[in-house]
């Protein structure tokens, strides 16, 4: 099995990649949060430092874009293979409200006939480029149903690879994934398949291995969020203690502060990565107002130190 790390948009940037990457067990792909181009902008400063090749050294890393405009897409494509990149994914999944009134990411599932204009102009494109072309989906906006042609307007094309988040856009993160949809797309994809979604435990992992022993990629998010050990734990490897923890954490908050200036921003991201990982610390609801009130950097580090020296 192939292990791939979400994209995780406000999350899984270069500094959280690279902090895990040395701290656990590493990624065989990892992928960026998405890109977003603008007209004569391929790429902002804050996207271009994610993907850096310095930025990001020793791990396979594969650039996501969301976009439904042919030029900004190969704009951006063009930029990141001029930077050593070989491979682009395409982002048709993101479920937010203001993404999908654009008709992008689950948005552009719902224009099938522009979208296959795109795909199509793309990837002649990206080949002349000596580019692959990957994808990331969702099953539809309103009913599983819209799979079908969805699965069918892929296989027109030859992707690098189709990883498939069997949820509708209206479900959000909610509910199961369909995994009987899933099951369709392993039945009728010409491209090989990826699976995403809701993987949290060892459990789910066996569970998904035992309905699908004919996958060989698995995309993992929020479980690695919530339990950065999770992929050792699949792979029954030793159990990460808290000093890992504690390490993985340090390196994170020193890259935030190198990033943002002023205190707020760094504290702000520093909330969010602890509202995945205090569940994971024993006793540690009781920390969580605590976090949420620190507002200076110091008052947050003593929180922080009393939360490592319990454990
Ligand atoms: C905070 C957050 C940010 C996300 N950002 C992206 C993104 O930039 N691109 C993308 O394709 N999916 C994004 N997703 C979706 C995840 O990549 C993944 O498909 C989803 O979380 C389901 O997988 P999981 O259950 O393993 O987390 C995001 C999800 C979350 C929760």
């Amino acid at each position: 099995m192939k292990f791939y790390f979400a994209p995780l948009e406000g999350v899984s940037g270069y500094i959280y990649r690279n902090a895990y990457h040395k701290h656990f067990v590493g990624f065989d792909r990892y992928f960026t949060p998405f890109i977003a181009p603008k007209k004569n902008q391929a790429l902002s400063s804050k996207e271009l430092r994610d993907v850096l090749p310095e930025n990001n050294q020793g791990m396979t890393l594969i650039p996501q874009i969301l976009t439904n405009q042919v030029d900004y897409f190969l704009a951006t494509s063009q930029k990141l293979y001029d930077l050593g990149y070989r491979e682009v994914n395409l982002n048709l999944g993101c479920p937010s409200g203001t993404v999908v009134t654009k008709k992008k990411g689950a948005g552009f599932l719902a224009e099938l006939d522009r979208l296959e204009h795109f795909l199509t102009d793309v990837t002649e494109e990206l080949s002349k480029m000596g580019m692959a072309l990957s994808i990331k989906t969702r099953i539809g906006l309103q009913e599983t149903a819209e799979f079908t042609e969805i699965i069918e307007l892929y296989n027109e094309y030859s992707l690098a690879e189709l990883i498939v988040h069997p949820r509708l856009q209206k479900e959000q993160y909610t509910g199961k994934p369909h995994w009987e949809i899933f099951a369709q797309a392993v039945e009728q994809s010409k491209n090989s398949l990826c699976y995403n979604g809701d993987i949290f435990t060892v459990e789910d992992y066996q569970r998904f291995c035992l309905d699908f022993p004919q996958i060989e990629r698995v995309m993992l998010g929020r479980g690695v969020l919530r339990n950065p050990n999770l992929l050792a734990e699949i792979k029954g490897e030793k159990l990460a203690d808290f000093n890992r923890l504690k390490q993985f954490h340090d390196d994170i908050f020193q890259g935030y502060q190198r990033d943002f200036s002023g205190e707020k921003p760094v504290i702000f991201k520093m909330r969010e990565l602890w509202g995945y990982l205090l569940p994971l610390i024993p006793e540690g609801s009781q920390y969580a107002k605590k976090i949420h009130k620190a507002d200076r950097i110091k008052e947050y580090e003593q929180i922080v130190e009393q939360i490592f020296s319990v454990q």
